[in-house]
């Protein structure tokens, strides 16, 4: 059974097509700093893209958890976003690996932004965050401040709505799921807020260090870490999802050439450019 682990030049930076049970087992031990996954959650939530019913889903996630404890270096964080309903059964499978640490929880856009005053319905994105053994030290970094992150949003009519309050490190912050109602066109139907994502990954990682989302979706992921100047490996088994974020990752790389390529021009043509 020679070969059997991928190289990581092999797939640094790249999203893999296919089944994330199988991939897995061919990325090398201890090989990634951070993990950032948002699984199907086994809620029985009718979706075309991928299975999230009860059976799949735990069928299976004993299994990715077990990969992934061994993929990551010891001392890595585990952020993995959960929904109450199941919240219990995948926190039981992450402490059979990794070390809990804490549930952390962010607003969300419901369609219903008033559901919770009427039912206790659901208005936060929960996201269990755990390591492995005894885990690295959270960077510092600033946080965008609730004002700044949302003043341009047309959805935040009133800020005060919004405001969540991590004291002692955090300081004021606001970040929320993005939804079908989202500010970039969402192309998937769950698709996260890179600006968190981007914070996750600044807190747990430093720069060229290895982020890996086995559920990648539409890429949020692998955009947030180019962001952040990391590296990336993604998994995604839906093959339309796997070439919108392919494209969402071309069209980013584009992008960022041609500001490099701006920014030279008025490096070297310093009086035409002006
Ligand atoms: C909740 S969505 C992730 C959304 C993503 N966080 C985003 O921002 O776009 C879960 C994704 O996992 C994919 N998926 C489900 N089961 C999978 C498996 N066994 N292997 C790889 N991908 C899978 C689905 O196709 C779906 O796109």
């Amino acid at each position: 059974m020679s070969n059997i682990y991928f190289s990581l030049e092999e797939i640094l930076n790249q999203i893999l097509l296919g089944d994330a049970t199988e991939i897995l087992k061919r990325i090398p031990s201890e090989s990634v700093d951070c993990i950032i996954i948002d699984p199907p959650y086994g809620i029985d939530f009718k979706t075309q893209i991928y299975n999230d019913t009860k059976i799949y889903v735990f069928s299976h996630y004993l299994l990715w958890l077990a990969e992934l404890y061994r993929i990551l270096k010891t001392g890595g964080h585990i952020y993995l976003f959960i929904p109450t309903k199941r919240l219990k059964k995948w926190l039981i499978g992450v402490e059979k690996f990794f070390t809990y640490k804490n549930l952390l929880a962010f607003p969300v856009y419901a369609n219903n932004k008033y559901e919770l005053k009427n039912n206790f319905g659901e208005n936060a994105q929960y996201v269990i965050f755990a390591h492995k053994g005894k885990g690295r030290e959270l960077n510092k970094i600033d946080w965008i401040p609730t004002s700044e992150c949302w003043k341009n949003d047309k959805r935040n009519t009133n800020p005060k709505d919004f405001i969540h309050i991590y004291p002692n490190y955090f300081g004021n912050i606001i970040y929320a799921n993005i939804k079908n109602n989202t500010i970039r066109k969402a192309k998937h139907p769950n698709e996260k807020n890179p600006e968190l994502i981007q914070k996750f990954i600044e807190l747990s990682t430093n720069e060229n260090e290895i982020v890996l989302d086995c559920f990648c979706g539409s890429g949020t992921t692998a955009i947030a870490s180019l962001k952040a100047k990391r590296n990336f490996i993604g998994i995604e088994m839906n093959e339309e999802m796997w070439s919108q974020s392919n494209n969402r990752i071309t069209k980013y790389q584009k992008k960022q050439q041609v500001l490099f390529n701006n920014s030279l021009n008025k490096w070297f043509h310093p009086i035409s450019s002006s």
